[in-house]
């Protein structure tokens, strides 16, 4: 039997999810994930928790292994992910303590695998197939739907919808970038959502992101600009509710053997090359 159904992988000022957990190490073919899993259960299903920068926060954005965590998750049996992750809010209605729920992504990242199937052997010698991921949609609406009304549920007005920019870091926009990041119409900005969502469809994992706003960013408020502590702290301040709206959305996710949302049936006709764990 699997070890688990369902991943949450865990961003800044989130390191602990589940209370009563067994730990386990996990290799890959693509090196180490962050950390342990934390296996649990939530609403009577099978958890895995991952802390995505690392329990003691030791790994900064583009230095976390994105696809050693995706396939530690998928080698325990999980077959959706909800990853939660705190963001900059780039329109004025969009402060501190705001969840988005987006529905697109926009990638700015620079030095990050992004892909399972770059044609580099695997540790056992196989090669996996050049394959071109259908990503017009990057996010699984059955989770997305989870989130969103797990949130509501919890009286958490969440926005539905809405673009997430990914930007390298580890530093954060400069103001000429951040005006010109909410000039495109795009919604939030972070640092982790890209690629875990396309490695996410690349395995056939069901993900939803919810970003928790944690500051205006430097082109949506006139003052210095965002500071790493106060990213911290306003995470502090929400991240209560928001585990309580992860406990929700597990509970509301569809059972992993019914789900009709075709994030599983991804690679339907491609010789992949690889056996996905
Ligand atoms: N994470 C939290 N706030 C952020 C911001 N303003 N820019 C990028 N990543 C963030």
């Amino acid at each position: 039997m699997a070890d688990a159904e369902i991943g949450v992988i865990g961003g800044s000022g989130f390191y602990s999810f589940l209370d009563d957990v067994t730990e386990i190490t996990v290799d890959t073919p693509y090196g180490s994930p962050s950390d342990s899993l934390f296996l649990g259960e939530v609403a009577g299903r099978q958890v895995a928790f991952l802390p995505r920068h690392g329990r003691g926060h030791h790994l900064p954005p583009h230095r976390i292994n994105y696809r050693a965590n995706l396939w530690a998750l998928r080698s325990v049996g999980v077959r959706q992910v909800l990853g939660p992750c705190a963001v900059g809010g780039l329109r004025p209605e969009y402060g501190p303590g705001t969840l988005l729920v987006p529905d697109q992504v926009v990638d700015r990242t620079k030095t990050r695998a992004q892909t399972y199937f770059d044609g580099v052997p695997l540790a056992d010698g196989s090669i996996p197939r050049v394959f071109h991921l259908p990503f017009a949609d990057p996010y699984c609406p059955a989770a997305r739907t989870a989130a969103l009304t797990a949130a509501r549920g919890r009286g958490w007005d969440a926005v539905d919808g809405g673009t997430l920019v990914v930007i390298e870091g580890p530093r954060f926009s400069s103001r000429a970038e951040s005006h010109w990041h909410a000039a495109q119409g795009w919604s939030v900005v972070g640092m982790t959502g890209h690629p875990e969502a396309a490695l996410a469809r690349e395995l056939g994992l069901c993900y939803a992101s919810l970003t928790l706003v944690t500051d205006l960013d430097a082109g949506a408020e006139t003052g210095e600009g965002v500071s790493h502590h106060d990213v911290l702290e306003v995470f502090g301040k929400n991240v209560g509710r928001l585990r309580e709206v992860l406990f929700d959305a597990v509970g509301a996710l569809p059972a992993t053997a019914g789900r009709t949302c075709g994030c599983a049936e991804v690679h339907d006709g491609w010789d992949l090359g690889i056996e996905l764990p």
